[in-house]
């Protein structure tokens, strides 16, 4: 028989650095007052100039891995969710995979934009459910502020930065995810874009200049739509995992606007109340607000072990999707980690590395 893949380890990182809105009224021409009633959002987190989307995603990683007891060279896989990678290439899991010496996994980037961390989920899950995989780490991260146009008034108040990472373990026991619904739709690709810096159109003096490396947006259209999906995707998932709406103890909803998750839970017809929500101190981080909301909600005691939760989100592409998990806790029996220790051996590992394909380049290529 297959076995489930348990959520056992779960750890976020924000910046510490606030941006409130009443900050960004600075800025633009905007208002807390108009912020806070068409978003829900009060204020968001902005990377220093020292973070970057690879350092929030390790920290948040490390977390994890300490929460579920589980040494990174045990790692089978990790994916890291994303849609502001550290480059286009390589991609960031890479940078994660060196930074927390996860020496056996493999690691690759995914980008569903804000749906990449249900996504992301689903496939480790799948991984697990193959037998291939027994353990793998699933992040999401996001340094947006780098991607933010200040001068638009329609975006810039609605992205922050951060990461969350979830560990998933093998084992036969049912728990863990249940199920998913993975959906897109490519002919709303217009609708929220950075249509800059790829191989359609690559960085060029011009393309600064019309601002193509910014995040473009529609953003009654996407909000349309979003209040359209929510709902749709939850009720197939959680059907696909044979519950029903009433057995479900908590919706992790996508952060992205307080009015739009208002009004999935009305065409959900759950109460507000039942669904997780924290765009007011954080805005939408995209990738990793599903991630971050989950490690609050289990913090705040509102995520407990055994509980069957809903994961649901949606996002450029267009993309969306939803996970059903009864969610697990870190296994019984197993040694605490030990993050600190992992960082530092990784960061000797990879320097040596480094410096021994140095050498074979002047020793043994030298007749090249
Ligand atoms: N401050 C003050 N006024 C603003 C403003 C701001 N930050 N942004 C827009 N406005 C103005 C508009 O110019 C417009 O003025 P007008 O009527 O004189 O033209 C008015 O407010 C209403 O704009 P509208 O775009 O209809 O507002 P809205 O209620 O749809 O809210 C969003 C705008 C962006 C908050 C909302 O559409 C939204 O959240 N969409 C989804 C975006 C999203 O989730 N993206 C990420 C997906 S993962």
């Amino acid at each position: 028989m297959s076995p489930y893949a348990h959520i056992t380890g779960w750890g976020m990182a924000v910046p510490e650095r606030v941006l409130t809105n009443h900050d960004l009224a600075q800025i633009v021409d905007t208002s807390d007052e108009w912020i806070l009633e068409r978003t829900g959002i009060r204020e968001r987190r902005i990377a220093s100039d020292e973070q970057t989307t690879a350092s929030l995603a390790t920290d948040a990683a490390l977390k994890a891995l300490e929460m579920a007891r589980l040494n990174p060279a045990n790692l089978d896989l990790i994916i890291v969710a994303t849609s502001s990678p550290e480059y286009i290439f390589p991609a960031t899991a890479c940078l994660v995979q060196d930074r927390i010496g996860a020496n056996r996994a493999g690691a690759f980037d995914l980008m569903a934009a804000c749906t990449g961390f249900i996504f992301a989920l689903n496939i480790a899950a799948q991984a697990i459910r193959s037998g291939d995989v027994r353990s793998a780490l699933v992040i999401g991260a996001e340094t947006l502020s780098r991607l933010v146009d200040w001068k638009d008034r329609n975006t810039c108040i609605l992205f922050g930065d951060g990461a969350g990472a979830f560990v998933l373990q093998a084992d036969p026991q049912r728990g863990g995810l249940l199920s998913a619904v993975m959906r897109s739709d490519g002919s709303g690709s217009d609708l929220l874009s950075v249509p800059g810096g790829g191989s359609r159109h690559p960085a060029t003096l011009e393309t600064v200049e019309q601002g193509w490396h910014y995040i473009q947006m529609k953003g009654r259209e996407v909000f349309r739509f979003a209040t359209r999906v929510m709902a749709q995707a939850t009720q197939e998932a959680v059907e696909n995992a044979q519950l029903t709406m009433e057995d479900i103890a908590i919706i992790i909803p996508h952060q992205a606007n307080m009015r739009i998750i208002e009004a999935a839970a009305r065409s959900m017809r759950v109460p507000i109340d039942r669904c997780y929500v924290n765009i007011e101190s954080y805005g939408n981080t995209s990738t990793a607000s599903i991630p971050i909301a989950a490690c609050e909600a289990v913090q705040n005691g509102r995520l407990k072990p055994g509980d069957p939760v809903v994961f649901v989100g949606f996002g450029a592409g267009l993309t969306w999707g939803a996970a059903v998990a009864q969610w697990t806790g870190p296994f019984p029996g197993t040694r605490p980690g030990l993050p600190v220790r992992y960082r530092i051996y990784a960061r000797l590992r990879s320097l040596l590395k480094r410096l021994l394909r140095r050498i074979d380049a002047l020793f043994l290529w030298s007749d090249d």
